[in-house]
Formats: C-alpha cells, structure tokens, sequence
C-alpha cells in the first residue's frame, strides 16, 4: 500500500539524503499516489522540501493526465513514469501531455515485449531485417516516438548492457515505425 502522508513522505526523503550522503536529490518520484491522502498533501510536501533546497526536480509515477495536472498546478513536475512499452500503450494519453508539456517521461518494462519477441514474430522479423535484436527495436522505438522518452532498461547482464546501449544507434525508417505502432 503506498503511504503519501506528508509526515511520512518528508521522513523518507530525509533518509534517503542521509544513505546517499547527499544534500540534495536531483530527481524525487513520488512512486505512487496515495489514494487516502489529498494529492495536493502529498505533492505539497515535496514541494516544500523542494523550496528548502532538499529536491531539485520533482517527479511522479502511475499517474493519469488530470493527475499530473493537479500537480502541476502545484508545483513543476519535471518526469513521469508509467508502464509503456511497444505492447503496453495505455498510457499513451499521459506521453501525448507529458511531449507536449516538455516533462520527461520513462517507460517502465520498456523491453518487456512478452510473444511479441518470439522467434517468428513481427519484431523479431522486423529485428532481423535491421540486423538488430528484439529489444533493440523496441528501446529504438521508444526513443523514436518522443523527444521526452527516457527508457532505463533494467538488466542483470553485461552483454545485453551493451546491446540496450547500441540501440541508440539503430534508426528506424517510417514505415518500420509504422508497422511497430500497428501492432496493437
Ligand atoms: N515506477 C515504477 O512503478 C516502476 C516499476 C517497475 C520498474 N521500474 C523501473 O523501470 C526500469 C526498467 O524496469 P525493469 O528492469 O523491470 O524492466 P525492463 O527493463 O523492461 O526488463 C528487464 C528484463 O529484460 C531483460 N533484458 C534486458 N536487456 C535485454 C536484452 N537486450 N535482451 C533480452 N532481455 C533483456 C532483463 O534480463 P537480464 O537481466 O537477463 O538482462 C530483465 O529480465 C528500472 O529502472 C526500474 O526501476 C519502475
């Protein structure tokens, strides 16, 4: 259960300078808002430890486009993250708002392509074609559809750090965006 009480929220912060050895947090996301507690309570909280110097940016997670605007008529919201990836669109109308509006967005599970992946399936034919792996299109095509995208793919492993890493070098054609955005 996420916990936003204001109390709460301050406390944490302050722990995490003090694991950090930090004086500063460059970004803090709220991880999820608390449905129990006024949105306006929590992003007022970060808000305030923003005007004491404690947080340079101000972030949010899973949230919807009126949430991000209540908070932003609160404070500037410099990120949002939410579940994106090329199968995984729901929130297509908050990266719509977040390009718009200049506010970071980070996909999470942005290399979580499930069948899609599968030998025989259309990424992996589009892949080949490329000469380019599965998970390299899709963080390609993520980085192709906004200049906001930030994806972070999380890995355990060397080789597919460096093969996330050259994805940034794979250009994708128009009709290759075309025929990723068609698949759901
Ligand atoms: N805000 C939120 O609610 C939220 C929720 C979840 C995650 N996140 C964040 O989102 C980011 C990514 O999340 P994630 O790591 O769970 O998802 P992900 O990046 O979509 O997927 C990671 C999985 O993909 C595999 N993988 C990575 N590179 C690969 C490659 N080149 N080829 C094949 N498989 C590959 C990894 O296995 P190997 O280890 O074997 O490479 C791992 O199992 C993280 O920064 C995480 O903290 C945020």
């Amino acid at each position: 259960m996420p916990v936003g009480r204001p109390a709460y929220l301050k406390q944490q912060v302050e722990l995490s300078l003090r694991e950090l050895r930090t004086e500063r947090i460059d970004l803090m996301q709220l991880h999820r808002i608390d449905p129990d507690v006024p949105l306006a309570d929590q992003i007022g909280a970060l808000a305030e430890l923003k005007a004491e110097g404690k947080l340079r940016h101000i972030g949010l997670s899973e949230v919807s486009v009126e949430q991000l605007k209540e908070a932003q008529s609160i404070t500037g919201i410099a990120s949002v993250q939410n579940l994106y990836n090329l199968v995984t669109r729901q929130s297509q109308d908050v990266l719509d708002y977040a390009t718009a509006q200049g506010i970071a967005f980070i996909p999470w599970f942005p290399i979580a392509m499930g069948k899609l992946a599968e030998p025989g399936s259309p990424v992996a034919g589009l892949a080949a074609e490329l000469g380019a792996t599965p998970a390299q299109v899709a963080l390609a095509w993520l980085l192709h559809i906004s200049p906001v995208v930030l994806p972070i793919p999380g890995t355990t492993s060397l080789e597919h750090l460096a093969e996330n890493l050259q994805a940034a070098k794979l250009s994708l054609t128009d009709d290759d965006v075309a025929r990723l955005n068609a698949l759901v």
